[in-house]
């Protein structure tokens, strides 16, 4: 049985894309894929949400999770969950709050950033703090910027949807009362925040700048077996989204 269908209250403590097929997908590139470099770490979880991701480490074998979430109701969503399946709370933390206030020196293994790199202006600084933990190994899941050819309208009021974006850094403005968007920080202003959407190549190059190599899940692999689940991954089947596994020694 697919892992969510497991454990499917994951289906219902959210809003942000919880379609079976979605999380299932997602489970087989973050997850699944990656088992070895899981069990038994010690793992940071950034923009934790609903705990889906901390939850899925803990069953691969994680030694412990800490997650950082700036949403407490989604904080108590996770914990609810874990309690109903039975995960014994002296395994995982949650801290309420930003990334780069709850993010100073603390030591991991392994870093999940997934779901939250296109939702910050603070791409360098956040791998800074990433490599400074000491993790070797880390996945960053982030929508990127689209291909060309998929390029959508400028005038969207989706923030997603603006691919021909005429701002060369791909600077986007975020609104901060959506559970799935940034958080509100020093830079908001009139309800919105200011995000950016990186290019798979910028991924690539600040993941060598420090230190990490860079390799990819094969989606277009993954399309070809599981058609069906483009529908609900568009992002993912389109281009416009990527799975990053950043390693070093
Ligand atoms: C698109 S959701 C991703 C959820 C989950 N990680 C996933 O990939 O399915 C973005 C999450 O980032 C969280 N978030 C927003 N700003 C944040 C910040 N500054 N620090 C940590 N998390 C943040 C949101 O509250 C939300 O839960």
């Amino acid at each position: 049985m697919q892992f969510f269908n497991k454990f499917d209250r994951f289906y219902t403590t959210s809003v942000t894309s919880p379609f079976p097929d979605r999380l299932n997908g997602r489970h087989a590139a973050i997850i699944a894929r990656n088992s070895d470099q899981l069990a038994g770490k010690r793992i940071l979880d950034i923009a934790s949400h609903d705990g889906r991701w901390t939850f899925a480490a803990l069953q691969a074998g994680a030694a412990h999770v800490t997650g950082i979430e700036p949403r407490q109701e989604l904080i108590d969503n996770a914990i609810a969950t874990f309690d109903q399946y039975g995960i014994d709370r002296s395994r995982y933390t949650f801290h309420c709050g930003d990334v780069f206030e709850h993010l100073q020196a603390q030591t991991y293994d392994v870093v999940l950033c997934l779901g939250f790199y296109y939702h910050t202006v603070r791409h360098a600084e956040l791998l800074d703090r990433i490599e400074r933990t000491g993790a070797t190994f880390v996945i960053i899941d982030t929508e990127v910027i689209p291909p060309e050819g998929n390029a959508g309208s400028a005038a969207s009021d989706d923030s997603r949807l603006v691919f021909n974006n005429p701002n060369s850094i791909q600077l986007l403005r975020e609104p901060v009362d959506d559970q799935q968007m940034a958080c509100s920080d020093s830079l908001t202003r009139n309800g919105h925040t200011l995000v950016g959407r990186p290019s798979r190549a910028a991924v690539e190059y600040l993941a060598n700048h420090f230190g990490y190599t860079s390799q990819n899940y094969d989606w277009a692999a993954y399309f070809a077996d599981h058609p069906e689940h483009s529908a609900t991954m568009n992002d993912y089947h389109k281009g416009w989204r990527e799975t990053f596994y950043l390693s070093r020694k």
